[in-house]
């Protein structure tokens, strides 16, 4: 409403944010959070036993995630809030405006990350003996936490759009912060990246060490270690996780994992979980008890598991929250639930900022339609392309002639069928255009395009008003001039 609409008919916004997050999650869990702890581990093995060989796969294997992670790793980082910001302003604004400190707190960490991270890696080969080696290791240390740091302060806003807990009532920060879903969420997280760095690292290992040494080994034995222990906790903290998400949103879960097409395919969906959490611990059990038999397979696989898995994860995370994109007080449209009945009575157009018409006539309904489409049903839906509206009303009513009186009712009610949808935010001759658009974009479909191809439209409403206030002004500044100068 009050932002112009940045909109990609075809791939729709929601998959552009969900490729540039994806990559980020992907690499950040693995490498950033999960990988420093272990890499110390391993080389205060290597310092303990005096073993430059161990030490020196420790140090190719932080060469590749100080490479992946100040590239790709901190860009798809910055990108993220790019894409956000670009897709629903609306969300970013409120959740900058109630989590300033801790974005600013945020800012900070990622900088003394990113520092670390150079000092860890660059004086690697020159710090190897004595008392130079153990500064090395505490540096490892203090990347190790503040990477940590950089993902607790994201995911208390990840739980917070999801449950907003007492915020909604107090407005306070804390009770932001400390939502009922972050620390659940936080021992998931934090197992779950340990539990990848495990199986990056062995991953690793099968590049940088020679079949049959007992640098192979004694990795092989660390990596599965490290992997199913963490990997034992993550389920556990998944339970915990589970008993706290509100049953609402687990009954979105079937939806969420595989569209509304798939939803009936849940068990089979479950039951691949099922192995992928097997073969994640027999592999985890038998590098770690016999590291010389575990087959070359199993080095690489658990890897590209661990990457469907947590990108399953944050896709279902994304889903269930809907309706909202912050929990309880915004809708993922950006309309918030107590100005509905304002909204519904009064109409969205005559207050939208950025439209091109302010209020529905028969002469513009389809234009004015658009209008309602782009403001009301874009945030999730395209025309034509990924999650179409138009295909998803042939799913319900065929390829013939759609009843519109069928359709308007449909919007009326769909916030009570299909729960991950907000109410139909407009009034009825609102309602009645968007019906009028979609039949039209039935005949003759074509892409819609955003603001950032077609323009900003200001609404004439409003431009009409600015104009008059700037004529007021006008006015009173040429009076003011006039007295100023018989003052004179
Ligand atoms: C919060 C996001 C969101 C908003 C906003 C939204 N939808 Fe949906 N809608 C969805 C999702 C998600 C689905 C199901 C997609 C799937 O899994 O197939 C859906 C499904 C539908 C369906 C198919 C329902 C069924 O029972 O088969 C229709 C029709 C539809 N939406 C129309 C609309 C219209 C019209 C608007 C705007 C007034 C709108 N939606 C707004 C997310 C949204």
């Amino acid at each position: 409403m009050d932002f112009p609409i940045f909109f990609l008919d075809g791939m729709g916004t929601r998959l552009l944010i969900g490729i540039i997050a994806g990559m980020h999650v992907l690499i950040n869990h693995p490498l950033a959070v999960g990988i420093y702890p272990l890499l110390v581990l391993i080389e205060y093995v290597a310092f303990k036993k005096n073993w430059p060989a161990l030490d020196e796969v420790a140090r190719k294997i932080t060469f590749v995630v100080f490479i992946i992670t100040t590239t790709v790793g901190a860009l798809s980082g910055v990108g993220i809030w790019l894409s956000t910001s670009l897709a629903a302003p609306f969300a970013i604004g409120s959740l900058l405006r109630v989590f300033f400190w801790g974005w600013f707190v945020e800012w900070l960490v990622f900088i003394s990350e990113v520092i670390l991270i150079m000092i860890y890696f660059l004086t690697w080969k020159r710090w190897r003996e004595g008392r130079l080696k153990i500064l090395h290791m505490r540096f490892g240390i203090a990347l190790a936490v503040m990477s940590w740091l950089t993902m607790a302060l994201i995911v208390a806003i990840l739980a917070f759009m999801m449950d907003s807990g007492g915020w909604t009532q107090n407005k306070n920060f804390f009770s932001a912060f400390f939502n009922p879903l972050y620390i659940p969420q936080l021992i998931f997280r934090t197992f779950y990246a340990l539990m990848a760095a495990g199986f990056f690292a062995l991953f690793c290992t099968f590049f940088f060490t020679k079949k049959g040494t007992e640098e192979r080994r004694t990795m092989v034995t660390t990596c599965s270690g490290w992997a199913l222990f963490s990997g034992l906790a993550c389920l556990f903290g998944g339970i915990v996780y589970m008993a706290f998400i509100p049953p609402a949103m687990k009954a979105q879960i079937d939806v969420g994992l595989l569209t509304m097409q798939f939803a009936q395919w849940q068990d089979k969906f479950n039951v691949l979980l099922f192995v992928t959490c097997v073969a994640f611990v027999v592999i985890g059990f038998w590098g770690f008890l016999e590291p010389k038999h575990l087959p070359q397979l199993a080095m690489v696989l658990p890897l590209f598991l661990s990457v469907w898995l947590l990108g399953h994860f944050e896709r279902v995370r994304e889903f269930i929250r809907k309706p909202y994109v912050i929990a309880d007080y915004m809708y993922s449209n950006g309309f918030r639930p107590d100005e509905l009945e304002f909204f519904q009575y009064n109409g969205i157009l005559k207050y939208a900022t950025y439209a091109r018409h302010s209020e529905v006539t028969e002469d513009n309904l389809i234009d004015a339609g658009e209008d309602v489409f782009m403001l009301t049903c874009s945030r999730c839906h395209t025309t034509g392309g990924i999650n179409g509206v138009l295909n998803k009303f042939t799913a319900m009513y065929g390829t013939g002639a759609w009843d519109p009186a069928a359709m308007k009712a449909f919007m009326s009610t769909m916030h009570n069928s299909r729960k991950f949808m907000p109410p139909f935010p407009g009034n009825d001759q609102e309602k009645e255009a968007l019906v009028a658009y979609i039949l039209d974009l039935k005949e003759n479909p074509r892409p819609l395009p955003g603001a950032q191809s077609a323009g900003i439209a200001l609404n004439p409403l409003q431009v009409r008003q600015v104009v008059k206030l700037s004529e007021q002004k006008h006015k009173s500044l040429s009076q003011a001039e006039r007295i100023r100068s018989t003052q004179n």
